[in-house]
């Protein structure tokens, strides 16, 4: 069998600054989606048609073109109509926020729909603004019952974060591949990638679960 494992030692620090890389974008990307994914929802719950309309078009569109697309349109088509370039980094920032929103929206709004509506309609009873309604009774609820199905999305944009890979950006896929193509032995680095990938996938499951006992122990 051929492998290897020491002839990739000096590529390690390499390969390892891509873990920031990687994180850098991630982490906007989701508090982006989170934001923009929650206005969304609240969007589809009101009984204002235009809104609601609005936000399900948003999630059609981009819940229903490969991700992978939405980050070449972005990177390689909109310099095209506009004449400016645009950032590997921005470009994934918006691609990867614009995409997790329509999920996010998505989730938040099962989650509204799951709270009691006595809650909506006890707020109500007692005059309570639409706003402090919402932001202070009805999505500290949803936002318990929907924690497992957020960390699925962290987790799931995390792993995507390789497809910026494909557009130069050098995240740790792409480092991997770099090193792979140096060494002219991919196994290795794919491999230690692959590692990293499920470190940083383990640590943000503990992180929810950990979230997720803090909030049932607050009940
Ligand atoms: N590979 C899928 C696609 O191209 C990933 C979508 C991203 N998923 C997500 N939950 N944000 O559509």
């Amino acid at each position: 069998m051929n492998l290897d494992f020491s002839q990739i030692v000096p590529y390690i620090p390499f390969i390892l600054e891509g873990i920031g890389a990687t994180l850098k974008f991630v982490i906007v990307s989701i508090l982006a989606g989170f934001i923009l994914g929650t206005i969304l929802a609240i969007f589809k719950i009101t009984s204002f048609w235009p809104l609601k309309a609005i936000a399900d078009v948003y999630t059609s569109i981009f819940r229903g073109t490969p991700l992978i697309l939405q980050l070449m349109i972005i990177y390689l088509a909109i310099p095209q109509l506009t004449g400016y370039d645009i950032s590997a980094f921005l470009s994934a920032v918006l691609a990867f926020g614009l995409n997790s929103a329509a999920y996010v929206s998505e989730i938040i709004r099962a989650g509204i729909m799951a709270v009691d509506k006595g809650q909506t309609e006890a707020a109500k009873a007692l005059g309570v603004p639409y706003r402090s309604m919402m932001l202070n009774i009805i999505l500290p609820q949803a936002f318990k019952n929907i924690l497992p199905a957020l960390m699925n999305e962290f987790i799931t944009l995390t792993k995507e974060s390789a497809l910026v890979s494909t557009i130069g950006y050098l995240d740790l896929m792409r480092r991997a591949q770099i090193a792979g193509a140096d060494l002219y032995r991919n196994f290795e680095p794919l491999f230690f990638a692959g590692v990293i990938y499920w470190v940083m996938v383990t640590i943000l499951t503990l992180a929810g679960r950990y979230v997720e006992r803090r909030m049932r122990q607050s009940d």
